[in-house]
């Protein structure tokens, strides 16, 4: 009695212990979630910045223009692998989740060179964006190509 006792302690044991490591992963897919979208939300908030000096919607300041291309600039080059970890893809995860696609975890995969594009365009719009509006303009089409470059394969679109 004693032995079967003991057993099932042991069982119910290794049941807690297999729930917590998979509650674990579930948090780190989760931190990695919001860092990685968190991550593009700062792109898109230095972005709107300068879009909106492109488009003159926001009245052209060098320094202004010039501090949120260098945000840009050292948010792309940031060491982001891992943000990406397996099983965080829409295939595993709810669409409310995520939208990034299994794709991105591809033996083929190029999301590595998409995010050097991007790497490339802020480098040169750092360069450029406090140099006046023209100089700005001319260089923000690349950053935004890069952004759409990378979205187009690896993120799910709403339409
Ligand atoms: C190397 C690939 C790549 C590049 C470059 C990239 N993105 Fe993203 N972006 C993604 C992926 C993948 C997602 C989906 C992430 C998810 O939902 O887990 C995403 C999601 C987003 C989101 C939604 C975030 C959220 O809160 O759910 C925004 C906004 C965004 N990107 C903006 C940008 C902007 C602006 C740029 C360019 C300055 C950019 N991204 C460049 C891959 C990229």
């Amino acid at each position: 009695m004693k032995k079967t006792f003991t057993g099932l302690s042991a069982l119910v044991l290794a049941g807690a212990v297999g729930s917590t490591t998979l509650a674990q992963e579930d948090a780190a897919i989760e931190a990695a979630l919001k860092a990685r979208q968190s991550h593009m939300q700062l792109y898109a908030f230095n972005i709107g910045l300068l879009g909106g000096m492109a488009k003159g919607e926001i009245e052209y300041d060098a320094d202004t223009a010039s501090a949120a291309a260098g945000n840009l600039a050292a948010l792309a080059k940031l060491d982001q692998s891992r943000y990406w970890p397996e099983g965080s893809s829409t295939l595993e995860l709810s669409p409310d989740q995520t939208s990034a696609l299994p794709d991105i975890w591809d033996d083929d995969s190029d999301i590595g060179e998409k995010a050097m594009d991007l790497v490339e365009a802020t480098a040169e719009m750092e360069t450029a964006a406090g140099d006046g509006l023209d100089s700005l303009r001319g260089a923000i089409g690349a950053v935004g190509e890069s952004c759409s470059g990378c979205h187009k394969p690896y993120r799910q679109s709403d339409d």
